[in-house]
C-alpha cells in the first residue's frame, strides 16, 4: 500500500539538464514500486501547487521519461514566484495544505536555486504549523553555479563547456579576421552576481595569448581607464583581444553597468546588453572594429553541448531526493561533495535547507587572477572537472536533436479556483 503520492516541481531559470534530474526522480520513484503512489508534477513550479494545475506523469511512457533526460528546457514549466511568510500569507500555505491532502501529497521536491530554496524552506515547515504530513526536499539547479552548500550546482557544468567552447570557436574566427578586418569579439554571459559562467571561458586558455585574454567579472569592479589599456595592450601583442564578459559586472559604485530593465518576483533587476555595450566602448575609444554577442538562453540551453559530468550530477540529486524522501527527511538538500580532485570524484550528502536558503556563493578570491582579468590556476584546477565528457543527445534523421514533448495530461481538480495574491 503506498504511503502517499510525490509532488516534483521546477523553479527559476531552467538549465540543459534540469529535465534529466525530473527523470532521474521519476525513474527513481517508479523503481520504487509501490512504496511511492503516483508522481505528479505542478505546472509552472509552486505556482501550479497553488493553482491545483498538476500533470501525471504516470501516463508517460518509460521511453519519454528515458527521453526528457536529454531534452533542454524545463518540461513542466517553470516560474519566478516569491512565497511570503507563513504569517504574511497564510492562506497560500493554507491552501498548498488543502491541494496536497485532496491529492494525497506526501512528499514535495521542489528543483531550483538558493530562492526557490527560500520556498522548499518554507514549505517544509508547514506541515507540522497546519496539521498535515509533508515533507519537503530540494533538489539543487542554476547555471550560475551559486548555490550554497554544494560544490557545484547542476547545470553549471554545461554552462561551462558551452561558454569556454563558444569562447575557444569565436577566437579562431577572429584570429583569422584580424589583420583586416575584426579586432576585438566580445561575448556576454549570464551569472548575475557571481562569475563562475564568465570564468569558465578561462578553460579555453592554455597559455595567456590564448583567447579568451580578458574576463570581466562581478566580483572585480568595472574600471574603465585599466580595461581600455589592457584591451589596446592585447591587440598590440596578439593581433587581435577576445573579452569574456559577465552580465553581472558593476562600476566602482556597485551599479550594473548594463540593466535589460525590470525587475522579477525575487526582486533582481533583469540584466543583459553589457556585451555590446562593452563592445562599442572599445570601438569608439580606442576605435578597432568589433563584434559582440550575448550568448542569453542559448547558453542555458544548450543540450547539445551538455558536459557528461553535470549530466550525471543532475541525475544524481533527483534520485538522491527520492530516496532521501523515503527516507523520512525534510528541509534537506541533495548537495555534491568533492571528495578527490584529481581523479575527480564526487558524491551526493544532505546539505540543510536554510543553510542554501537565499545565500549567494560568488567566485572566491584565490581564483580571480592578480589583473583580475582572468582565473587562477586554482579555478582553473576546480573547473576543469566539470566539463568533462560529452553527453550527445541522439539525432534525428533530419539532422536534429530527438528531444520529447511530454503529454503533460492534467490531473483532474477537487477544490475550488483560488486567487493567489499579488496575480
Ligand atoms: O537562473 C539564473 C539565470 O539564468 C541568470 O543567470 C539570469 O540572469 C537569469 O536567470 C535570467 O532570468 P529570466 O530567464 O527569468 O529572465
Amino acid at each position: 500500500m503506498a504511503a502517499g503520492n510525490l509532488l516534483y516541481a521546477q523553479s527559476g531559470g531552467v538549465t540543459a539538464v534540469i529535465n534529466a534530474t525530473a527523470s532521474a526522480v521519476i525513474e527513481a520513484a517508479r523503481a520504487r514500486g509501490t512504496r511511492i503512489g503516483k508522481v505528479y508534477a505542478a505546472r509552472d513550479g509552486i505556482l501550479g501547487a497553488l493553482r491545483e494545475e498538476l500533470i501525471d506523469t504516470g501516463v508517460e511512457p518509460a521511453a519519454a521519461i528515458r527521453a526528457l533526460a536529454h531534452t533542454p528546457g524545463g518540461a513542466f514549466g517553470s516560474c519566478r514566484f516569491k512565497l511570503k511568510d507563513i504569517a504574511g500569507d497564510r492562506a497560500s500555505y493554507e491552501r498548498l495544505i488543502a491541494v496536497f491532502r485532496a491529492h494525497d501529497i506526501r512528499w514535495f521536491l521542489y528543483n531550483g536555486g538558493n530562492d526557490s530554496a527560500d520556498t522548499a524552506l518554507k514549505l517544509s515547515s508547514i506541515g507540522a504549523a497546519l496539521g498535515y504530513p509533508i515533507a519537503c526536499i530540494g533538489i539543487p539547479k542554476t547555471v550560475d553555479n551559486d548555490l550554497a552548500e554544494t560544490d557545484s550546482s547542476p547545470g553549471f557544468g554545461s554552462v561551462a563547456k558551452y561558454t569556454a567552447i563558444s569562447t575557444m570557436e569565436a577566437g579562431f574566427d577572429v584570429r583569422a579576421m584580424a589583420s583586416t578586418s575584426t579586432r576585438v569579439f566580445v561575448l556576454e554571459t549570464m551569472g548575475r552576481h557571481a562569475g563562475w559562467i564568465a570564468a569558465s571561458a578561462g578553460l579555453a586558455a592554455r597559455t595567456r595569448d590564448d583567447p579568451p585574454h580578458l574576463i570581466l567579472l562581478p566580483e572585480v569592479p568595472f574600471d574603465e581607464a585599466r580595461f581600455l589599456a589592457a584591451v589596446d595592450a592585447c591587440v598590440k601583442r596578439v593581433g587581435y583581444c577576445v573579452i569574456v564578459v559577465s552580465e553581472g559586472v558593476r562600476d566602482a559604485t556597485g551599479r550594473f553597468l548594463a540593466e535589460a530593465g525590470g525587475v522579477d518576483a525575487f526582486g533582481h533587476r533583469q540584466l543583459g546588453g553589457v556585451g555590446p555595450l562593452i563592445a562599442d566602448l572599445v570601438g569608439a575609444k580606442l576605435g578597432y572594429k568589433h563584434h559582440a554577442a550575448v550568448s542569453d538562453y542559448l547558453q542555458r540551453s544548450a543540450r547539445h553541448i551538455a558536459s557528461k559530468t553535470d549530466l550525471a550530477h543532475a541525475r544524481a540529486v533527483g534520485k538522491a531526493a527520492v530516496a532521501y524522501a523515503l527516507a523520512g527527511m525534510n528541509a534537506v538538500m541533495p548537495a555534491i561533495r568533492r571528495t578527490s580532485q584529481r581523479p575527480y570524484r564526487w558524491t551526493i550528502e544532505p546539505a540543510p535547507l536554510d543553510r542554501v536558503a537565499n545565500r549567494e556563493k560568488q567566485l572566491p578570491r584565490q581564483f580571480i587572477r592578480a589583473d583580475g582579468f582572468g582565473i587562477t590556476a586554482a579555478a582553473r584546477r576546480y573547473l576543469a572537472p566539470l566539463i568533462e565528457g560529452e553527453a550527445h543527445p541522439p539525432y534525428r534523421a533530419d539532422g536534429l536533436p530527438d528531444y520529447v514533448v511530454l503529454k503533460n495530461r492534467p490531473v483532474r481538480k477537487k477544490l475550488p479556483q483560488f486567487r493567489i495574491p499579488g496575480h
